[in-house]
């Protein structure tokens, strides 16, 4: 583990392995013992960078590394750094890294932030872990392994349960982090289930595609028989609509009420903090609240994550190349015998020019398409080659005598990584390539692939949108109906993406 950047980049296992060695170092740390880890690292320096508020991160993240033996540099509050004065998130991530940071501790509300500086610090040759504080509404993975390690010492099992979560399911990443983590157990054990109380619109629904088994409402009544509950604050600087946010805040209370005549009378409840109105300060103290502890347990598991990092900075980081779209040969022979079939079904003269000599025909894109791929094709593609490019608007369709517009390319080629753009702006497209008097007719299978540059992704908040050195990229799923921003984690359909072409 080089970097820290969400958590469903760990397996299952991963994740065990941290809580086991957290556990060892939970208890060095309540009885202010010293073993093998501690004062480690004495001329190395984590940096913590936190251009957002924070008193537990920062704080737990810097007694950690102290304890440890690392040298701290503090950078805290956007207005303390040059961000204010138009530098780049980028530019910040290097000037620390040059300035001798080992490990780059990152709160941004950049979504995606995180992960473009693992990015920044990796193409810069720096030996750096990085690692994330929350970035946006998107991810907090370290505060998700710390519940985690915290409902394991309580509960004395990490699976079995019943989980609950309140309040704001839209904006809290630290909910995001921890349904990832959910997901894995449940992949393993098969006995989680969940119940999230809320407004109407949460970013749950992805994580059902996993089989987790999660019931929503809107009573705090839902949640009468679970294990744990995981309560977060309305995150209301996250809120671009102030009525949406005026609907929520102080909707889901637990107080003695809810405390003594809803819930389970061994409820844990859990708060990453800071808490706001949804637990009434009149139940601080009950036996039932877990959130002082589970705090506690912030230290202990940041120390093995610096010192994972640490050790590991000189890695590779674990993202993945960008992923082509797989290529199907449907039909391959001679040019000449495609240009006598050709003229034998009667097709235009110029749809086929290409076939004489060498060329490309991207056929099937759908009728009106043709112009907006032909300017992604001439923006983006870098053809191959001298020659033009035309489109052929409206041809009728031999087979169904529909209509659908063709793009011919006399003597150049589109690069193969572009197939797959063309694929998902056009699913039904066909390229046919024809070089050195051989015909080919290539179909592409998307899903799983990666679409670089070509689209902004319509998260305003995502990093791709807020670093001029950030391009957009996205993940591939079911044949192109959804993909997933590679940064900010959300989801969009074909639609949402094709109106924001860059
Ligand atoms: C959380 C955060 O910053 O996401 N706090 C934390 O790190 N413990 C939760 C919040 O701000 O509500």
């Amino acid at each position: 583990m080089k970097d820290v950047i969400t958590t469903a980049q760990f397996t299952l296992d991963e994740v065990l392995n941290i809580l086991e060695e957290a556990q060892e170092m939970v208890s060095c740390v309540r009885n202010q013992q010293i073993n093998s880890f501690f004062y480690l690292f004495g001329l190395a320096k984590v940096a913590l960078f936190f251009a957002e508020p924070s008193t537990r991160t920062l704080g737990s993240y810097k007694e950690a590394a102290e304890r440890l033996g690392f040298r701290t540099q503090e950078i805290s509050g956007k207005e303390a750094t040059s961000l204010m004065k138009g530098e780049s998130f980028a530019d910040t991530i290097r000037t620390l890294a040059s300035q001798g940071a080992d490990v780059l501790v990152i709160r941004t509300k950049y979504e995606g932030g995180a992960r473009f500086a693992a990015e920044v610090l990796a193409r810069g040759g720096y030996p750096v872990s990085a690692q994330n504080a929350g970035d946006g509404a998107n991810q907090h993975p370290t505060q998700a392994l710390l519940n985690l390690l915290a409902l394991k010492t309580r509960l004395g099992r990490i699976h079995n349960f019943i989980f609950g979560m309140v309040g704001d399911l839209k904006y809290s990443r630290t909910i995001n982090s921890d349904l990832d983590i959910l997901r894995l157990l449940h992949q393993r054990y098969k006995d989680i289930k969940i119940k999230a109380v809320s407004a109407p619109e949460t970013r749950i629904e992805p994580y059902r595609k996993y089989g987790l088994d999660i019931e929503e409402g809107e009573s705090l009544e839902l949640l009468s028989d679970c294990d744990v509950i995981m309560v977060t604050r309305i995150q209301e600087e996250r809120f671009v609509d102030p009525n949406e946010l005026r609907r929520v805040r102080g909707r889901f209370v637990i107080n003695r009420r809810v405390l003594e005549e809803v819930l389970r009378s061994d409820v844990i409840i859990m708060h990453p903090l800071p808490r706001r109105e949804e637990i009434s300060p009149e139940i601080s103290n009950d036996r039932r609240i877990f959130m002082w502890k589970q705090m506690e347990f912030g230290i202990p598991l940041r120390m093995v994550l610096l010192r994972r990092g640490y050790l590991e900075r000189k890695n590779d980081s674990y993202f993945s190349p960008d992923r082509p779209a797989k290529q199907k040969i449907i039909v391959e022979e001679p040019a000449e015998d495609r240009l006598r079939k050709g003229k034998e079904r009667g097709k235009q003269e110029k749809y086929f020019r290409p076939i004489y000599e060498k060329g490309m025909i991207i056929d099937h894109l759908p009728f009106g398409m043709g112009d907006l791929i032909k300017r992604l094709i001439r923006q983006y593609a870098g053809l191959r080659g001298e020659g033009c490019i035309h489109t052929l608007e409206g041809v009728k369709r031999l087979s169904t005598g529909g209509r659908k517009d063709v793009i011919v390319l006399e003597g150049q080629y589109i690069p193969e990584e572009f197939y797959g753009i063309v694929a998902f702006v056009a699913p039904e497209v066909t390229f046919n390539v024809i070089e050195e008097g051989l015909f080919r007719k290539i179909k592409v299978d998307i899903s799983g692939s990666t679409i670089s540059k070509a689209f902004n992704c319509p998260n305003t908040f995502c990093i791709t949108n807020n670093d001029p050195e950030a391009k957009p990229r996205f993940v591939v799923h079911n044949n192109g109906r959804v993909v997933v921003c590679d940064y900010c984690n959300r989801f969009f359909n074909r639609e949402e993406i094709l109106s924001n072409f860059c």
